[in-house]
């Protein structure tokens, strides 16, 4: 005969003898145990924890993710297509054993996404050339061996202007106050709201189309990670959770609109837009970043 009493019901009496329903009693402890912890995550957010061989795939992916933006940087300079920028991180991640995840994703035509001064991000690589006084953000995705790590940055093409300056030092900032506050207990919604507090702070604005995501066993898993927010609301960090923050910030409205390609994002105000991204983990301690670099 099946033994029914192994399995507890959320509404049987407390194994521990309370008397009290299982569901008003043990039932919120035993969810804190780490086995069943990831059990709830996967089951109420269907967010997929990293375990230790993960994250050492996934921080592979990033180091190559951060070799590919250095090269970038390093070729950047007026007269250079946007294209070229394509062929330098496609023949790079080839090169490297990966695949870049952009190529063909969703019909995205091209490896990586190149977005130059008004647009915010997804610009498709294409015959544009990089003009002084520019700023270009160039977002990489590998995947290696099955691992995929997200990065960003915005980078100066020649001599910036004030205008320039100002919203690329706004924008890296504000990735670095989105993870200031990664610690388990702290919520998804703290990271926005630290973001927005800064942005706003500095007269800027948040793009609320576009989030930051979990990464690692695919290019978007949930959870979403708003650039805006609420202090404390929203899903409660805990260690083995892998996503992105990359604050998109306009230094004039937040309003945005998608061109006619269907991809490429652009300031409704035509202001210009700055990004910087990374993937992190939270760890118990606070957090590891990936995507490592200095803010
Ligand atoms: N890398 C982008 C992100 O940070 C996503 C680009 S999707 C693409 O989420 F298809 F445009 F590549
Ligand atoms: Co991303
Ligand atoms: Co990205």
């Amino acid at each position: 005969m099946k033994n029914r009493t192994l399995k507890v019901g959320r509404n049987d009496p407390c194994p521990c003898g309370s008397g009290h329903k299982y569901k008003k009693c043990c039932l919120d402890k035993a969810m804190f145990e780490p086995e069943n912890l990831k059990d709830l995550y996967a089951k109420k957010y269907k967010i997929r924890l990293k375990q230790a061989a993960d994250i050492e795939g996934i921080r592979k992916a990033g180091r190559l993710t951060l070799d590919t933006l250095d090269l970038v940087e390093s070729e950047i300079k007026p007269g250079i297509t946007t294209d070229y920028i394509n062929t330098l991180v496609h023949k790079f991640t080839i090169k490297n054993g990966a695949i870049p995840a952009p190529l063909n994703y969703r019909g995205f035509p091209k490896s990586a996404c190149v977005s130059v001064n008004e647009t915010i991000c997804h610009g498709i690589p294409e015959e544009q050339v990089l003009k002084d006084g520019d700023i270009v953000n160039v977002d990489i995705t590998p995947i290696l061996n099955g691992y995929y790590a997200d990065a960003n940055k915005t980078f100066f093409v020649g001599t910036p202007g004030p205008e320039a300056r100002k919203i690329v030092r706004v924008a890296r900032k504000s990735l670095s106050k989105g993870m200031s506050m990664l610690k388990p207990g702290n919520t998804i919604g703290d990271i926005g709201w630290a973001i927005q507090k800064y942005a706003e702070g500095e007269g800027c604005s948040v793009v609320r189309e576009f989030v930051g995501h979990g990464v690692g066993f695919d290019f978007h898993e949930p959870p979403q990670v708003p650039h805006f927010g609420r202090r404390g609301e929203g899903i409660s960090l805990i260690p083995g959770m892998v996503f992105t923050i990359e604050p998109m910030i306009n230094l004039g409205k937040k309003d945005l609109v998608i061109l006619k390609d269907n991809w490429t994002a652009v300031t409704k105000d035509r202001s210009l837009s700055a990004q910087f991204e990374q993937t992190v983990l939270v760890t118990e301690q606070g957090f590891e970043s990936l995507t490592p670099y200095d803010l």
